[in-house]
């Protein structure tokens, strides 16, 4: 019986550049669009591969890429290249990071978020399937400027590749360009990376050379035109993060609204590449959901919104609210003008009105917070409804302390609860009461004074005001 084909497959992210021109202190590939940083992209993309191992190649703020890299993919080897020699001295530093002895090595950029998955995976099954010594992933562009140029030969067949300042001729009008991406088989790979020379205009070891040296050696070569030029283009400027930050949006708005979601305005709707909807949410105009926020079915949410790492239940309503690491219950209502805090989950067919803050607060189902209030640290009961303008005073100066409500108590408007503070299950409380300790379950609890009439104030001390008159009017 033959020896099963395994796919073997090693990726070599490069990520040691300086990245200038972003005029950042933060190092280029950890700049973010979609929820992720650029280099957070390619290595998610890179999986789709399906690779045995990732290294990542890291030099200029070695650290802090180096940190980054690790948070989020922990299994990506790294490799440090302590001088920016080129990507073929780049690509010769990483493979000495781990073990390669054959199947396919693919080299890709830290800067270009927008390569999909399936496209390195497709390039790399053709790479493998047309047994090619070495592969490229090129692109047909408008302005060729600054790439390396495909040369191919009458008959189409690929030559090599002519970086742009060593064009010759008309070879600079060439507009089929290098995307950067590369796969190699890496016996061929690591025989040749050490015969690679740096006579050239910028005194690199360029990767790309290995194409004309394979060919000269009468293995098979050839280019992979990618017909989306977008998903090979990097990034070098604040100006293309935007431009490609809006692209990706639009690839993921264009994503959800094939899965059933309804997005009014998608113009002025952002979605990070990490969140998660169920078919039949609807987005109105204004929405922005990020991290791991997740939406189930028959959601609404907008009007402007922000709601990060926030999970809202089937059928909730969401308007004009701001919320992070929230959880929104079935049914539930919340906003307009809404603030969930950290900590706060909301009950099915619960609400949180308008002018509501809330921090560490579990609402159970069914109750209500629904008029300007402020509700930190709390455990609220079933059914319970919190009264208009109530401040849950959990903060002692030095302490945060907590409170409960029972189910089915209804407390009255303006209220202070100054925490620790148990309100009992069916308990009341009347209006402006400044609640303290316990209230047993059933009492009602009040503090206001009792109010007093003082007769005809107005004419006696407010004689000759609009006041008055009104007063001496109504006699
Ligand atoms: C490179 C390609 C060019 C291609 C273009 C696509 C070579 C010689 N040229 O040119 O054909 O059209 O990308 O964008 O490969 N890097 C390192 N270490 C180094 C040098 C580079 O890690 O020593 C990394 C950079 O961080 C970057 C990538 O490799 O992510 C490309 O380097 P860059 O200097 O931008 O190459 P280009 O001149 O743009
Ligand atoms: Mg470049």
């Amino acid at each position: 019986m033959p020896e099963p084909v395994l796919h073997d497959l090693t990726v070599v992210v490069l990520a040691a550049g300086a990245g200038t021109r972003m005029k950042s202190r933060r190092p280029k590939v950890l700049h973010e669009i979609g929820g992720r940083s650029l280099i957070g992209h390619v290595l998610a993309a890179v999986e789709v591969a399906g690779p045995r191992q990732v290294v990542t190649v890291v030099g200029h703020e070695r650290e802090q890429v180096a940190a980054h890299v690790t948070a989020v993919a922990p299994h990506a080897v790294l490799a440090v290249q302590e001088q920016q020699l080129g990507t073929g001295h780049a690509v010769h530093v990483g493979l000495g990071a781990v073990s390669v002895e054959r199947g396919t090595v693919l080299v890709a950029y830290g800067d270009t978020p927008l390569l999909t998955g399936e496209s390195l995976r497709d390039f790399v099954a053709e790479h493998e399937a047309a047994q090619r010594a070495v592969s490229v992933l090129s692109g047909v562009v408008e302005n060729p400027f600054g790439y390396g140029r495909i040369l191919r030969d009458e008959d189409g067949e690929v030559l090599g590749i002519r970086e742009q300042k060593d064009t010759l001729g008309d070879e600079a009008d060439i507009r089929e360009i290098n995307s950067g991406i590369m796969a190699f088989e890496a016996g061929f790979l690591l025989d040749a990376l050490p015969r690679l020379g740096n006579d050239n205009h910028k005194g690199e070891y360029y990767l790309t050379d290995l194409l004309g040296m394979a060919r000269d050696a009468g293995l098979m070569v050839g280019a992979h035109v990618l017909d989306d030029v977008d998903q090979t283009e990097g990034i070098n400027d604040r100006v293309q993060l935007a431009q490609r930050a809006r692209l990706l949006n639009d690839r993921i708005l264009d994503h959800w609204m094939r899965e059933g979601v309804t997005i009014v305005d998608p113009r002025n709707t952002w979605i990070d590449a990490t969140v998660e909807l169920a078919c039949d949410v609807t987005l109105m105009p204004g929405v922005q959901l990020l991290g791991a926020t997740r939406v189930a079915s028959d959601a609404l949410i907008g009007p402007d919104c922000t709601l990060k790492d926030t999970e809202v239940a089937a059928g909730a309503t969401v308007v004009r609210t701001h919320a992070e690491l929230a959880v929104i219950g079935a049914d539930a209502q919340v906003g307009p003008f809404s603030y969930l805090r950290p900590g706060t989950q909301l009950g099915a067919g619960g609400k949180i009105g308008g002018f509501v803050e809330t921090k560490n607060a579990q609402i159970a189902d069914g109750a209500k917070v629904p008029h300007l209030s402020y509700v930190g640290d709390a455990e609220i009961g079933e059914g319970a409804n919190i009264g208009a303008g109530t401040i849950f005073a959990n903060y002692d100066g030095v302490a945060k302390h907590r409170s409960r409500v029972g189910r089915h108590a209804k407390t009255g408007s303006n209220n202070t609860f100054v925490a620790p503070v148990d309100i009992g299950d069916g308990a009341s409380t009347g209006g402006g009461t400044v609640v303290r300790g316990q209230v047993p379950p059933g009492a009602l609890a009040v503090s206001a004074g009792r109010m007093r009439i003082i007769e005809g104030w107005a004419l006696a001390k407010r004689d000759g005001t609009p006041q008055a008159d009104a007063a001496r009017d109504a006699e």
